[in-house]
């Protein structure tokens, strides 16, 4: 199965529950409203096929999870393996994570922003497709709660040390805190499908964990 396409979920799967579109999300933003059980939320930026959602939705349960992908056929897939397994703690949302920070999330709202694999946009004329932008990086900022965590994972080393940098100059987020390497127990033992691809194919991958200050002077 290549790049864009995915299997199309079984249509006698209800994903009502599980799948949004940017546009129905609570405006403002009420958790409650998305996740029937309070708890931290965490955000999946471009989910892809949602394997990091679906493992730290079943091994977090007392944490609430939303994937945002903005391909439908990938948000629709996510959110059906979610769905499947009827997980009250993992949502979906079809559409633009840049749109979603900026226009849903309020001040201090989420405990943690995961970042795994981001599009690298290799062309100069089309790096501002990237998410790892100065705006994105400063909602990132101010949505997080104080203490609250950025993990920003790729295998691209100058998107990682641009993206690092731009994190130094225009945040005040602390770290990065490097983070290991876990050798993998079987063949679906990676943190994401994009980690599995470039573990397998022999390339390094670069890890970065920041925080949010707990005081902001
Ligand atoms: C290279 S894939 C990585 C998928 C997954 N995070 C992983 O590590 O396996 C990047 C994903 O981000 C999605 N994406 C890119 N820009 C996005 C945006 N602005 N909002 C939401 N999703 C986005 C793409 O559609 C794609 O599915």
């Amino acid at each position: 199965m290549g790049r864009g396409s995915v299997r199309k979920p079984d249509p006698s799967l209800d994903l009502s529950q599980h799948l949004w579109h940017m546009d129905r999300l609570p405006r403002p933003w009420k958790a409650e409203q998305v996740f029937p059980q309070p708890g931290p939320v965490e955000v999946d930026v471009g989910c892809g096929k949602g394997m990091f959602l679906l493992q730290a939705a079943l091994e977090h349960p007392e944490r609430n999870y939303l994937g945002i992908e903005k391909q439908y056929n990938f948000a629709a897939y996510s959110a059906a393996r979610v769905a499947k397994r009827q997980l009250p703690n993992a949502r979906v949302v079809a559409g633009d994570a840049l749109w979603v920070f900026r226009e849903v999330f309020p001040d201090e709202s989420l405990a943690a922003v995961h970042v795994y694999f981001p599009d690298p946009w290799w062309k100069k004329r089309h790096r501002k497709r990237r998410v790892m932008v100065e705006p994105f990086l400063r909602d990132v900022e101010r949505t997080l709660r104080p203490g609250g965590a950025l993990h920003f994972w790729t295998d691209v080393k100058e998107y990682f040390d641009e993206t690092l940098q731009l994190l130094a100059q225009v945040t005040r987020l602390q770290g990065p805190v490097p983070v290991e390497e876990r050798p993998a127990r079987h063949d679906l033992d990676y943190h994401t499908n994009y980690e599995r691809k470039a573990r397998l194919a022999g390339k390094p991958v670069y890890r970065s964990l920041f925080f949010k200050p707990q005081e902001s002077a």
